[in-house]
């Protein structure tokens, strides 16, 4: 790129981009947000003034430098977070994996408690949820109650880590590998967590990842799924690919030099491969500019991820002395999180609703957010589409999660100045409720 355009970019980035002072009370502090700098415009900027825009060198990178990092074979990225776990559920659909592959009606092992898009490729593709519930503080799936659940048509368990809160990986991989089931790990919130000196991500047969901008690195919109397995990445490839059989990159032809010899399906012999389709597939792809944001902020995770610890432990070590009012947050010996928020639970008798705590931190201009659904089977689209699952025994802390939990952001994005007037705001709220 020309230096005159790199300056100018420079420049504008500044202008438009520096941060602000932050003012108490009438800055508004988001719970989650996108940390970047001028190299993502500058990355951006390439990639368009490449011209190629669809799937390119950007992508390969980005691909090659995430595998690396995380440690699996296969990076596929894909255009969200939602996509990445339509395409690993559907990759295990697949007809070519023979008698391992999932058939409608095979039932798959998840949580209530969690965002909806981990739950709706499993129904998307004719499976039976079944729902398991989760342990406060925590809030990942119970692992007695998890072996309980596994039966005759147990196929498969499908897990996010609750907010970058590792699950429990080992008692998980075991369960697994005792019944033959297959294990997708959804890691959208927990890129950088670490479970027994290993990367979540690399746990699962199939994991995937969201680069939404609430997550730890953004590329706008975006998301992957991994692997170490040949042929689920090649599944996964094709799903994401129009579902078609052809391996060729965006641009290249006849990479098989079997391009008009192939008899597949019954269609006619030499029937063009570019157009022969072997999944049912969509066109989930990102876009090279996407790929282009991706790469400077992989440039930066390490940091980012050492900064939502930080922030964590500074909350944490601020609010625990409101331990009477709140189910702090907990997790393994074996968990080094890498968190996406602060979940606390307003306990029962704390003397004030998880409500009226929310009202009050808006007011104060402090962001909040739920556990994402709650309890999913009592969204509207799962009450009215009818929505066929299981429950074992019941969701009794899944309710609570639904009526009494929170959090609040710890993303590299807040300062010491934003952390100490959330603290403020918590004890003040508390004083005063004492008050009254
Ligand atoms: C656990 C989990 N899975 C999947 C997703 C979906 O990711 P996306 O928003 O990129 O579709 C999210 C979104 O935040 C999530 O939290």
């Amino acid at each position: 790129m020309n230096d005159n355009l790199k300056k100018l970019l420079g420049e504008e980035y500044k202008e438009r981009f520096s941060p602000k002072e932050f003012v108490p009370g009438e800055s508004f502090i988001p719970v989650s947000g996108k940390t970047f700098d001028e190299k993502e415009i500058l990355n951006m900027t390439e990639a368009v003034l490449d011209g190629w825009w669809t799937e390119g060198r950007f992508s390969d990178l980005f691909e090659k430098r995430l595998s690396e990092w995380l440690g699996v074979k296969f990076t596929a990225i894909v255009n969200s977070g939602s996509s990445a776990n339509l395409v690993a559920f559907s990759a295990l659909m697949s007809a070519k994996l023979k008698d391992r592959r999932l058939k409608p009606g095979d039932e798959v092992i998840s949580v209530a408690a969690g965002f909806p898009t981990t739950v709706n490729p499993i129904v998307q593709n004719g499976l039976v949820p079944v729902f398991v519930d989760v342990d406060l503080g925590t809030y990942n799936i119970n692992i007695e109650k998890l072996k309980k659940a596994i039966g005759p048509k147990t196929r498969a368990i499908f897990l996010a880590h609750t907010l970058g809160n590792p699950c429990e990986l080992d008692k998980i991989a075991e369960l697994c590998e005792e019944h033959g089931l297959w294990f997708v790990e959804d890691n959208c919130d927990a890129l950088g967590s670490v479970y027994d000196g290993k990367k979540t991500g690399t746990f699962g047969h199939v994991a995937t990842c969201s680069f939404y901008p609430a997550h730890h690195i953004t590329m706008g919109e975006g998301g992957a799924v991994f692997t170490d397995d040949a042929l689920l990445y090649r599944i996964i490839k094709s799903i994401r690919d129009w579902g078609r059989d052809c391996w060729c990159r965006t641009g290249m032809d006849d990479t098989c030099k079997r391009r008009f010899s192939w008899k597949l399906g019954n269609l006619p012999l030499g029937y063009d491969h570019k157009y022969i389709y072997s999944e049912m597939g969509y066109n989930l792809k990102v876009t090279d500019i996407q790929a282009a944001l991706g790469v400077a902020q992989l440039d930066k995770l390490e940091d980012f991820i050492q900064k939502r610890r930080d922030n964590f432990d500074y909350l944490y070590e601020k609010l625990k002395k409101h331990e009477d009012y709140f189910i702090l947050p907990s997790w393994s010996d074996k968990a080094e999180s890498s968190w996406f928020g602060f979940l606390l639970t307003v306990k029962d008798d704390a003397g004030f609703t998880r409500d009226d705590l929310i009202k009050h931190l808006n007011e104060k201009k402090i962001g909040t957010r739920l556990l994402f659904a709650g309890n999913v089977i009592k969204q509207p689209y799962f009450v009215e589409k009818n929505i066929k699952y299981r429950i074992v025994d019941n969701l009794v802390n899944t309710d609570l999660v639904m009526t009494n939990t929170f959090w609040i952001g710890v993303h590299p994005g807040l300062s010491k100045d934003m952390l100490n007037y959330i603290v403020n705001e918590f004890n003040e709220f508390i004083k005063n409720m004492n008050k009254t």
